[in-house]
């Protein structure tokens, strides 16, 4: 049986393997490789917090995950679609690594979070430029 997400070191794992599928995906792994030139040396510890403070309240994760994406968006546009891919290999990797009750959490958070960025950059952004 898998275990849950339960320390720190677990969160690491779900980071580090998560971005190798992100990074080797045909639909989305160009937003990281070409259209940001992404430090690796950077983002992932910052995902580390992210996430941490996502499932155990705690991090110190210092960022706007709303204004990045949406200059990700001005770069090169995100679609509906890259989101739904992002989701799907959040949740596939997630499964693949541990069960429980942290793990059905933080895909629920990881879908809400996807869901409101999705509207903000996608349909704002669309919005905003129609008018
Ligand atoms: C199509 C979907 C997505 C793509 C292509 C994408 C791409 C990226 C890229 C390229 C960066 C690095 C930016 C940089 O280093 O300057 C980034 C940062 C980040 N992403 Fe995503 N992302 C997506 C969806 C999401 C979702 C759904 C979440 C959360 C559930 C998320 C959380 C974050 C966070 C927390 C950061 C760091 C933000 C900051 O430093 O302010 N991303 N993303």
């Amino acid at each position: 049986m898998k275990r849950d997400i339960e320390t720190k070191e677990d969160i690491k794992k779900l980071v580090d393997q998560f971005y190798e599928f992100v990074k080797a995906d045909r639909q989305i792994g160009r937003f990281f490789t070409v259209v940001v030139a992404v430090d690796w040396k950077k983002h992932l510890p910052k995902m580390y917090s992210f996430w941490e403070q996502v499932i155990f309240g705690s991090g110190e994760f210092r960022g706007n995950p709303m204004a990045t994406h949406a200059t990700i968006h001005t770069k090169s546009p995100l679609s509906s679609e890259d989101f739904e891919q992002w989701l799907f290999l959040f949740k596939k990797n997630a499964d693949e690594l541990f069960e429980g009750l942290n793990t059905e959490l933080v895909k629920q958070r990881a879908e809400s979070i996807a869901t409101v960025m999705k509207l903000k950059v996608v349909y704002n952004h669309q919005a905003l430029h129609k008018s």
